[in-house]
């Protein structure tokens, strides 16, 4: 696995991701559980990785920390070429807004707002043209075949077409970073695997480095790569599916 400077590496090539050292530990009564031990994770513009771990190894806490909504106790993360460490709350908030998105288990969509308002409320809470936000939440419906869907309420949706809004929604913040916990654990076999597709798409035709916690087999079908988290460390999975479908069916 590629480590990664702590400084920012500016015109070098910076990834989108890229994470050194992380430590994290959380008090257990009188002990200390060390949840990620110096952990390194780089994802490139792109590619689409896949975390598997056990419950309760530390995945979350992974995509928390990546996600720039905790701080690790040590090391760094840097997105695009930006060292967060030694940024202000503030600052890490900016640099978080401009470059990542989010897509959780669910969709975790606002009840009373259609499928495109979903959408448009993001270029509202970025400042960006009326116009622009129209056509472009339009554009990326279209892409995630949910044209039809668009006057639809979150309620009226089912439970793939509410992920897919999810991930356009995600997608209209045009990040470098996509993070997603679990986005297909809630789907059948069927959805699971229309939403991975969606999402290694997303990666590969945008050029959006995004990482993905998974149980369920769907998104390592679509992985670039998979990374097991145990120990608070990761290690390469060989994306064989034999050698995928073991690892699985221990977490
Ligand atoms: N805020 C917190 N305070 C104390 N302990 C925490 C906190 N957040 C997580 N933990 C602990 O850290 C460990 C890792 O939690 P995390 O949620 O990252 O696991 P996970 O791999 O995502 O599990 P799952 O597959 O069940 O979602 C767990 O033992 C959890 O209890
Ligand atoms: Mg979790």
């Amino acid at each position: 696995m590629t480590t990664t400077t702590a400084r920012p590496t500016a015109a070098t090539g910076a990834a989108p991701l890229a994470i050194s050292g992380a430590r994290v530990a959380f008090r257990d009564g009188p002990d200390e559980r060390v949840v990620l031990d110096g952990l390194d994770l780089r994802v490139e513009p792109g590619e689409l990785v896949v975390i598997s771990g056990e419950s309760g190894a530390g995945k979350s806490t992974l995509l928390t920390v990546a996600g720039l909504l905790r701080r690790p106790d040590a090391g760094e993360v840097t997105i695009a070429g930006t060292a967060a460490s030694g940024l202000s709350d503030r600052a890490r908030t900016a640099l978080r807004g401009e470059h990542i998105a989010f897509v959780y288990q669910s969709a975790n969509l606002l009840p009373s707002l259609t499928a495109i308002e979903q959408l448009e409320l993001v270029g509202h809470i970025r400042r960006e043209r009326m116009s622009e936000v129209r056509e472009r939440a339009r554009g990326l419906l279209e892409d995630l075949d949910l044209a039809d869907r668009a006057g639809q309420l979150p309620s009226e949706l089912s439970g793939g077409e509410r992920q897919r809004v999810g991930i356009a929604r995600a997608l209209m913040a045009s990040p470098s970073v996509l993070i997603a916990d679990e986005p297909t654990a809630s789907l059948d076999p069927a959805r699971a695997r229309s939403v991975s597709d969606l999402l290694a798409d997303a990666a590969h035709r945008r050029g959006i480095a995004t990482l993905v916690v998974a149980h369920d087999q769907a998104p390592l079908r679509v992985a670039d790569r998979h990374l097991h988290l145990e120990s608070g460390l990761v290690h390469d999975v060989a994306l064989s599916v034999g050698e995928s479908v073991d690892v699985m069916a221990q977490g």
